[in-house]
């Protein structure tokens, strides 16, 4: 599994109500834990048996040294990283509040990702058996390598968050795409979601949250539902789900077997704070 995208150290306030706008309340709790969408899925997977490779960029700071440290540790190669002087490593500001989370990114170094870094690694991107997007990174460097990948046919599973507009090749590009429900609207609108499905068999995996999974397996819609659990701080879910898909995937397990074994995993990691906190091992799934 190759992963190119953000690499962010997250700031996590837990607190009982969410501040409003001018307002000030009294949290609970404070936390400094590694984050940023790429990274999360690279230890998703890497937690489920996956050999990972990261791709990105993380500042010449303690942040970006903490970052490193944290997917070595998880045993991921970190190769693909590079070092960026003078620009921050990427943070995020996570309040964790009234059973649900936002978040706010500052993307630093993320953003000094470019398509010249992506042709000195491709080697390392064309040897991949999946390889994992997301959007927090340039959309041009998403599109470059999504059809860098297209063209040699490797596999690619997009996760379109944060949501925005998508190009229609970008689409037809890539091998699996993996909204949740509000990015399913950004891309397509307010059409019927199994309706938008029905267009894209195999490929289009929506997320629900509580409600699970759905995608249209060419004959017809499959619902894969969510375990119920004690939800404890839902950042990361989408996250652990696409790590755990592709790693089921490059396994060789069918895309209904590699949902459900992401469903669980997901599942599981809503159950403690933190994104990369709760993702279980393979054992812990077994
Ligand atoms: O998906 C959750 C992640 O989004 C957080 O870890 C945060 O860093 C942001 O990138």
């Amino acid at each position: 599994v190759v992963v190119v995208g953000t690499i962010n150290v997250d700031m996590v306030f837990t607190s009982d109500v969410r501040p409003k706008a001018g307002e000030t309340v009294l949290g609970n709790t404070f936390s400094i834990i590694p984050g940023g969408k790429g990274a999360n899925q690279a230890v998703a997977a890497a937690k489920l048996g996956a050999e990972t490779h990261m791709i990105g960029c993380v500042g010449n700071d303690s942040n970006g040294e903490f970052s490193i440290k944290n997917l070595q540790n998880m045993n991921i190669n970190t190769q693909g990283i590079k070092i960026i002087d003078n620009v921050p490593t990427g943070v995020a500001n996570i309040v964790v509040a009234e059973n649900d989370n936002s978040i706010i990114v500052i993307s630093g170094a993320n953003y000094k990702i470019n398509n010249e870094l992506i042709d000195s690694l491709k080697d390392l991107i064309l040897s991949a058996d999946i390889v994992l997007l997301q959007l927090e990174i340039p959309m041009e460097v998403v599109e470059y390598v999504v059809e860098l990948c297209k063209k040699n046919n490797v596999d690619v599973l997009l996760n379109p968050a944060p949501g925005v507009e998508l190009n229609k090749s970008l689409i037809e590009n890539a091998t699996y795409i993996t909204p949740n429900e509000h990015e399913l609207k950004m891309i397509f609108g307010q059409l019927d979601t199994d309706e938008i499905l029905k267009e894209y068999p195999n490929k289009l995996i929506v997320t629900m949250g509580s409600k699970g999974v759905k995608y249209f397996n060419g004959n017809e819609i499959i619902k894969t539902p969510s375990n119920k659990v004690e939800v404890v701080d839902t950042t990361g879910a989408g996250d652990t789900f696409c790590g755990a898909l592709a790693a089921s995937l490059v396994r060789g397990e069918s895309i209904d077997a590699a949902i459900n074994f992401a469903v669980k995993a997901a599942s599981i990691t809503v159950t403690k704070l933190g994104a990369q906190s709760g993702m279980p091992t393979l054992k812990q799934m077994e």
